[in-house]
């Protein structure tokens, strides 16, 4: 862990000897002359989920796509520091781009199923990844459906539209399109915030049972969430990593005042730097 920009925000020794499957050292982003992240570290365990809380504008969903380049497409966006993805520095010219969004997946806060039908729709990576056989196709689909725990509901609509699903079944469709590619993380922004309480529930243990395969960094404004699903969890405030440490410890005993307030809701929402 490198000590470069101040105080570490992870306490020394809670990931060592481990391969994170993330980390970022010295990460800034600005968004044009606007500071969107400062300075900050962090490692994201293999196999276990860690949730990223923090008040909205603290730069949950900027830092999250630093770990897939999707910051790549913003105007006037600029990343220092470093990224690493499952031991490839993010940024680095040899990095392959597919490569690295295939291997670190994403599923939004708002579902976006493209018109077509539900089949399709989980393929749609795979035909990017020029996989044409049909039955390749019908066995990858399959297994990511069941994969995402939808597909006992949708296994007699496969070719009907996506778009007449539920919410939570089309939240669980785009788990099922990020799996089908057989990424090695999965970033969850948000991706509870649209569901009803059983959709909700039926989610976080869809998230626990992944823990086996994938790494998981969610980002959740729903803090008994955090505590239900995630090993770790890190807390952001105005830019700042400002905690990481297990679960247990930062709902339990965290170190920082900061961090209290902020999950026994005694924060101000004034998330920006
Ligand atoms: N595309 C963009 N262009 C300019 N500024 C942006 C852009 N995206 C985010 N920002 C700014 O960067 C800061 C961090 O935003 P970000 O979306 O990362 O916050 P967040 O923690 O995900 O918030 P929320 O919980 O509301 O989703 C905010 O001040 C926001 O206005
Ligand atoms: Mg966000």
């Amino acid at each position: 862990m490198s000590a470069v920009e101040g105080v570490s925000a992870m306490p020394l020794g809670l990931l060592d000897g481990l391969d994170p499957a993330l980390e970022a050292h010295g990460l800034s982003l600005d968004y044009g002359q606007r500071r969107a992240l400062d300075s900050v570290h962090l490692q994201v365990p293999r196999q276990r989920v860690t949730a990223l809380i923090g008040s909205s504008g603290c730069g949950k969903s900027s830092l999250l796509r630093c770990f897939n380049r999707l910051n790549d497409e913003i105007a006037g966006c600029r990343v220092l520091g470093t990224v690493r993805a499952l031991g490839l520095d993010a940024y680095a010219n040899t990095t392959s781009l597919p490569d690295l969004r295939r291997r670190v997946g994403m599923v939004f806060q708002k579902p976006n199923p493209f018109p077509q039908s539900v089949a399709e729709n989980v393929a749609f990576g795979l035909r990017l990844a020029g996989i044409r056989s049909r039955l390749e196709l019908d066995d990858r689909v399959e297994a990511a459906l069941r994969a995402a725990v939808l597909w006992d509901e949708v296994r007699d609509r496969l070719g009907d539209s996506a778009l007449a699903l539920s919410a939570g079944q089309q939240q669980r469709l785009m788990i099922a399109r990020a799996l089908a590619v057989e990424p090695e993380v999965l970033l969850m922004d948000e991706p509870a915030s649209m569901l009803d309480p059983i959709s909700t529930l039926r989610f976080e243990e869809l998230v626990v049972a992944l823990r086996e395969r994938y790494s998981v960094l969610l980002v959740t404004h729903n803090m008994q969430q955090a505590a239900r699903v995630a090993d770790y969890t890190a807390f952001m405030q105005a830019g700042r990593l400002l905690e990481f440490d297990t679960t247990d410890r930062i709902f339990t005993n965290p170190r920082l005042r900061g961090t209290e307030d902020y999950i026994t809701g005694r924060m101000r929402e004034s998330g920006g730097l």
